[in-house]
């Protein structure tokens, strides 16, 4: 069986069944990837999904965004600034994880990448979901790879589309993979189903409080 049909079949049991896109299928993953405690800051942050899903007593979110009427309020566990990816209004190495879904394509890429790496600490992950313009026949697999697995898992969930700032990618899936080479050395590039890629990087340094190293 492969993986594709094996996620197909655990479809009901996804988090974000009843609110299922393209980036909330991937935020159990990236859940799985943040260090166990600390802080997150959650750049691009939309609605404030993703930092309602893995905030907790030990893990407290920032949700940063630009646009004021996306912003989410203040609770307990999250914490709401308006400022722009480009231009972080935090200290250096003030966050134990940073994540970005979807935002890259809207943002000066390696500059906002260089942001949110200089406010990492030290050991720290960076994790940045995003997506990019096909072009050649490379891509053109990869597509007919993204559609094959929509079509599959999407009919098990129910479509949700948030409110939040939309935009095409002018930017190639290579353009994406060189700004994040470019800003991250080291990181790890990877095309995942659904039109969708996975930049992770662990800032070099001591590992963070709390911090789980995985293997790849
Ligand atoms: C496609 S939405 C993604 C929202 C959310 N991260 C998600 O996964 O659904 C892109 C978000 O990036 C925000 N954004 C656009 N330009 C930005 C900038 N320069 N700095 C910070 N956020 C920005 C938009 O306001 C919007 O909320």
């Amino acid at each position: 069986m492969t993986r594709t049909v094996r996620r197909v079949r655990r479809g009901r049991s996804h988090p974000f069944a009843t609110r299922w896109n393209h980036n909330t299928h991937y935020y159990p993953l990236l859940a799985s990837l943040l260090p166990t405690t600390g802080s997150v800051l959650d750049i691009g942050c939309g609605d404030g999904t993703f930092g309602r899903f893995v905030a907790r007593e030990d893990r407290r979110v920032i949700d940063l965004d630009v646009d004021a009427s996306t912003v989410p309020a203040a609770s307990r566990l999250q914490h709401p600034v308006l400022a722009t990816a480009e231009a972080l209004p935090f200290a250096d190495a003030a966050f134990d994880a940073v994540t970005m879904t979807m935002v890259l394509h809207h943002v000066e890429a390696e500059r906002a990448l260089g942001e949110a790496a200089r406010v990492l600490a030290p050991g720290g992950v960076l994790l940045a979901l995003g997506y990019g313009r096909s072009e050649g026949w490379r891509d053109g697999l990869h597509e007919v790879r993204d559609l094959v697995t929509h079509r599959l898992v999407s009919r098990r969930m129910q479509a949700w589309d948030p409110p939040t700032t939309k935009a095409e990618p002018s930017g190639t899936w290579s353009d994406a993979r060189a700004s994040a080479r470019a800003a991250l050395p080291g990181c790890d590039y990877r095309r995942l189903a659904m039109w969708r890629y996975l930049v992770r990087w662990r800032k070099p340094g001591v590992t963070a409080p709390g911090a789980v190293v995985r293997p790849r």
